[in-house]
């Protein structure tokens, strides 16, 4: 056999490596998290999240159009009320700050894609994501409760849910919910596969949503488990999730790309907060690009499967995909 020297890599130069890359990035695929605050006037820094804000009402058209301003189309809205109770009651009031953030948006900007983050974490005095029987949250008594604060959602103008919760049934109930409205079309993003994970820590000091007793391991899912990712992800499909999400991103790769073969539905991962917080306090010790680490993080998701990405770095995503940076 005759030895040539061929190159591994594709020959020539960079534009044929953009030619023929395997994975493509669009800001269109980006969805930015905005934290609005009742109790708040005007914007400040979150400071678990460097580079973040908490946004009054009167100024989260700000964090829009700064959006916009980057090309970014799409935000996940989290809300911070004023009050909390044992039921998370502020959820689903008419007047909640969720509610009155969408209104907000949608009267100044109706084209901008606002999807609502759907839990009661926030709401509850407890911090857990439900209503609690004794130390555990009750499943059954919560999912109806999530399902009227997800219709109050669509009601004050949402362009799509997502329910975070993770308790058993919650997609039927708001699929049900919604239909029954009059909201058919307001389509459903399923954390699906969320995992109980340490990487929640800084949204979590931003949210005021850490539990006061114990942990979420009663309903978010093990770390160890891939196979019953798949499993969760089956039940929402079954009861009408339009969208499917995994989250964390990063240290889930495996899920991503297990639920991106298994089901036709399109597949969402969430770059959480301690992703997010780890790459922006190396890079500001030295230690990391992290611009490129960012960039570099977002193609691994993407290039695992996901066709769609929640991530703080959203805008500077959308530039650096402008850029040719990565896409
Ligand atoms: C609400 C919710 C959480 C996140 C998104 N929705 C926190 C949690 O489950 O404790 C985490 C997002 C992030 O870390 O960026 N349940």
């Amino acid at each position: 056999m005759e030895l040539v020297n061929r190159p591994r890599r594709l020959r020539g130069s960079e534009s044929i490596r953009r030619l023929c890359r395997e994975t493509r990035l669009s800001p269109e695929s980006l969805i930015y998290p905005i934290f609005v605050d009742e109790t708040l006037s005007g914007k400040r820094p979150i400071p678990s999240l460097a580079g973040q804000y908490h946004y009054g009402l009167d100024c989260v058209n700000e964090a829009v159009e700064a959006c916009l301003a980057h090309g970014v189309g799409r935000c996940i809205l989290f809300g911070l009320p004023r009050e909390k109770d044992p039921l998370g009651s502020s959820a689903w009031a008419e007047q909640g700050v969720v509610q009155e953030a969408v209104q907000a948006i949608k009267a100044a900007y109706p084209d901008f894609y606002v999807i609502t983050d759907v839990c009661l974490c926030e709401y509850t005095d407890h911090g857990h994501c439900g209503a609690l029987r004794g130390c555990e949250v009750d499943n059954d008594a919560t999912v109806e409760l999530i399902a009227r604060t997800a219709l109050s959602h669509a009601r004050a103008g949402a362009d799509m849910v997502a329910p975070s919760d993770m308790m058993d049934g919650r997609v039927g109930a708001i699929r049900r919910a919604l239909d029954e409205n009059g909201f058919e079309s307001v389509p459903i993003l399923a954390y699906s596969a969320k995992y109980a994970s340490a990487f929640y820590g800084p949204f979590r000091a931003a949210a005021g949503s850490a539990p006061a007793f114990g942990d979420r391991r009663g309903y978010q899912m093990d770390p160890h488990n891939r196979r019953e990712a798949l499993k969760e992800c089956a039940l929402d499909v079954e009861e009408g999730a339009d969208i499917l999400m995994v989250k964390p991103a990063l240290p889930y790769l495996d899920v991503i790309r297990a639920v991106a073969d298994r089901f036709d539905r399109p597949l969402c991962a969430y770059q959480v907060s301690g992703e997010y917080a780890m790459i922006q306090a190396a890079a500001a010790a030295g230690l990391i690009d992290g611009h490129r680490v960012m960039c570099e993080s977002a193609v691994s998701i993407f290039r695992a499967g996901a066709n769609l990405l929640i991530t703080y770095f959203a805008k500077e995503l959308a530039d650096a995909m402008r850029k040719g940076e990565i896409g």
